[in-house]
């Protein structure tokens, strides 16, 4: 596709509040490495949202330069897409306080993930995590994003998003793309290596549940020999009534591309001893160049700075076109009008 054609908008992020996972890997980055050249891409570290749980500020500062390094090692290209720090381009602060004019109280009452959060975090549930979703429309239609590559935990947030657009659209005049869920190529959920039932999440207290991009090879051989297991004896893709072995064999299939089929088919018989020797060694072998290059895109400090300050120029160039819409519309003076 051509640079000088409009092409669709893509919006998506992640929260810079903990070291990035293979999880990431299998359900974000390769896809947006896949998408990039296709779409016209914003990519976020949206930094806004980890402070609805309480950050250490040097940590939170660390991590939003590892998550946007990440991007970088994972193969996204700044050529390609833009790369930025949400709290960098104030219009998203800014559109999430109109929206949130234009969300009912109990609308936001309904999200569940606010009330997963809340009984996690019940000695801090502020007015920023019932917010929360309001922020995330703000990211997205400053943008007039198409389409939002999102995971199945995600989806009552971007259902809220498109509501909010319309809403706002219908009151005054259109002003929002209504962006749609993207339903990724690669939809794997990797699960944790402790308890299968659960994601994989960088936030997991039990290191051992979480393959980390930054882990040395001897962690990840340790953490998948550790991998919890079910009791059968067979290799089997069954995510239902196998969790953790098909867990196993996804990864598998993700750091080879081998075909599920074909990996249940050469191991079905294998030692799980075996089968884990198997999945470490791929898993080595496929993570081990990230890790290099993130390594070296973070000890270049300068430099990965000045690609997030043209990233975030150029951003705020677009989020602030679609916010002074919006501040005419409501009624906002400005001289500039
Ligand atoms: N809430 C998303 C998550 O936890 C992160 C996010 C914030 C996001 N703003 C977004 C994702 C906009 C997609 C689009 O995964």
């Amino acid at each position: 596709m051509s640079n000088t054609a409009k092409r669709p908008v893509i919006f998506s992020g992640i929260q810079p509040s903990g070291d990035l996972t293979l999880g990431h890997i299998a359900g974000a980055l390769r896809n947006w490495v896949a998408l990039q050249h296709d779409y016209d891409c914003y990519f976020c570290v949206v930094d806004l949202h980890a402070i609805t749980v309480r950050q250490q500020p040097a940590k939170l500062r660390r991590w939003t330069l590892d998550c946007a390094a990440m991007y970088l090692a994972a193969g996204i290209e700044p050529t390609s897409a833009t790369i930025f720090v949400q709290s960098h381009v104030p219009a998203h602060a800014e559109l999430a306080w109109v929206l949130s004019t234009f969300t009912g109280f109990g609308e936001a009452s309904r999200m569940t993930q606010f009330k997963e959060k809340s009984e996690q975090h019940a000695q801090n549930v502020n007015v920023g995590l019932f917010a929360y979703p309001i922020l995330m429309a703000a990211d997205i239609l400053l943008y007039q994003t198409d389409l939002v590559p999102v995971g199945e935990d995600q989806k009552q947030h971007l259902e809220l998003t498109r509501d909010l657009a319309q809403r706002f659209n219908n009151a005054y005049s259109p002003t929002f793309t209504v962006p749609e869920p993207y339903i990724p190529r690669y939809g794997a959920r990797l699960m944790s290596l402790q308890d299968p039932r659960k994601k994989m999440s960088k936030s997991d207290p039990n290191h051992n549940a979480t393959i980390f991009l930054v882990d040395d090879n001897d962690a990840i051989r340790r953490k998948i020999q550790r991998a919890v297991t079910d009791s059968g004896t067979t290799i089997e893709y069954d995510p239902e009534r196998r969790p953790g072995i098909s867990n196993l064999v996804e990864m598998y299939h993700l750091a080879t591309d081998e075909p599920i089929e074909a990996i249940v088919e050469r191991f079905r018989d294998a030692s799980y001893a075996a089968f884990k020797a198997a999945v470490a060694d791929a898993l080595v072998a496929y993570i081990e160049p990230v890790r290099t290059r993130f390594l070296e895109i973070r000890a270049d400090e300068g430099h990965l700075a000045s690609l997030l300050v043209a990233g975030a120029e150029r951003a705020a160039r677009v989020a602030e076109r679609t916010l002074r819409k919006v501040y005419r519309k409501v009624g906002f003076w400005s001289p500039k009008d």
